[in-house]
């Protein structure tokens, strides 16, 4: 499987893959570098214009690293994300009093701005070494060809991921298989428009064996809501129940609704039925109690079929329900 893979992703960059991209015009680990910064966080019709004008100003380390910072900025202004540029320039400086380029990934890794994968890219593209790149694109390749459960995100998740790339690396021609799995997934393996039908691993993919290519990878895990606690208290008088009016502010804004009520005043018996609303920001627990008075109290007495007319939110609905059927 592992030979199938790469060399899959091999055959297919030589017939398909993009192969005219500026940055692969040339073998200059600055270039490179430069290009792959750039495409951290932009996509590649957009950093095409910003990298041949960047490269024609700095066209070499030494350049890079002796200009002023506010040229490197001017030069990235409006491609974003400007701690990039200023990594880049740091990161020149440092290069430049070492005298020559790093080749290995352990070692470029350490520097302002390169990442784990970004510098596997790099000694990938310029010095053909085997190293595995994990970018999100490659991320949801192998998330969705190898079934893998569970957000990328997530450290185990991701530790698997990066076991996986280091064991599929063909053992030669590592810029092409590199190029390969980054042009599959910003094309054919996208998040939204996932084309299977050309896919040259579609065969081996379990999201697309299992109809699983729009549930893979899965997002993150969503924030637990805060929960709150209410008691409604459903006041019964001659066949009325009482309601109140919500604040113009706030939940449930200008909307009928049952009293609230301190919980500890009831009994286990009057407790009618308890449920959780949920909102976008927390999450409600509600419990009603039913109490038949005789007393009066000021505020909107409705009949069942009043009340059920009127303008209530669903939980006050729910609770109607309720006290309509009592055994649903
Ligand atoms: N994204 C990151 N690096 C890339 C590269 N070299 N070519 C295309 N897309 C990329």
């Amino acid at each position: 499987m592992t030979q199938e893979f790469s060399a899959i992703l091999i055959e297919w960059q030589k017939r398909h893959g993009r192969r005219d991209l500026p940055w692969q015009k040339s073998s200059d680990p600055y270039a490179i570098w430069v290009s792959e910064i750039m495409l951290q966080q932009t996509q590649v019709v957009t950093v095409i214009p910003y990298y041949e004008k960047f490269l024609s100003a700095f066209p070499n380390l030494e350049a890079l690293a002796s200009a002023p910072l506010d040229d490197v900025l001017s030069l990235w202004s409006g491609l974003g994300y400007y701690s990039r540029a200023r990594n880049l320039h740091k990161a020149a400086k440092m290069l430049a009093n070492l005298g020559k380029f790093p080749d290995s990934p352990e070692a470029l890794s350490g520097l302002p701005g390169i990442g784990r994968s970004t510098a596997a890219a790099i000694a990938a593209f310029a010095f053909s070494r085997r190293a595995a790149i994990l970018d999100g694109n490659v991320k949801r390749v192998f998330s969705r060809f190898f079934g893998i459960e569970g957000h990328p995100g997530e450290k185990g998740v991701e530790n698997r991921m990066w076991e996986k790339a280091e064991s599929l690396l063909p053992e030669s021609e590592i810029g092409c298989y590199t190029q390969a799995l980054m042009d599959l997934g910003a094309g054919l393996c996208s998040r939204r428009n996932p084309d299977c039908a050309k896919c040259p691993l579609n065969s081996g993919c379990i999201a697309r064996l299992s109809g699983r290519v729009h549930e893979l990878p899965q997002p993150a895990p969503k924030k637990a809501l805060p929960l709150r606690k209410t008691t409604f208290l459903v006041l019964a008088r001659e066949g009325r129940l009482l309601f109140e009016r919500r604040p113009e502010k706030g939940v449930w804004a200008g909307l009928l609704c049952f009293p609230e009520a301190d919980p500890s005043e009831f009994s286990e018996s009057e407790k009618l039925v308890a449920f959780v609303h949920t909102f976008t920001h927390f999450r409600l627990e509600i419990e009603a109690v039913l109490v038949e008075t005789g007393k009066h109290r000021e505020g909107i007495w409705l009949s069942m079929e009043e009340a059920l007319a009127s303008p209530i939110p669903n939980p006050v609905r729910k609770i109607l329900d309720r006290i309509r059927q009592p055994f649903p």
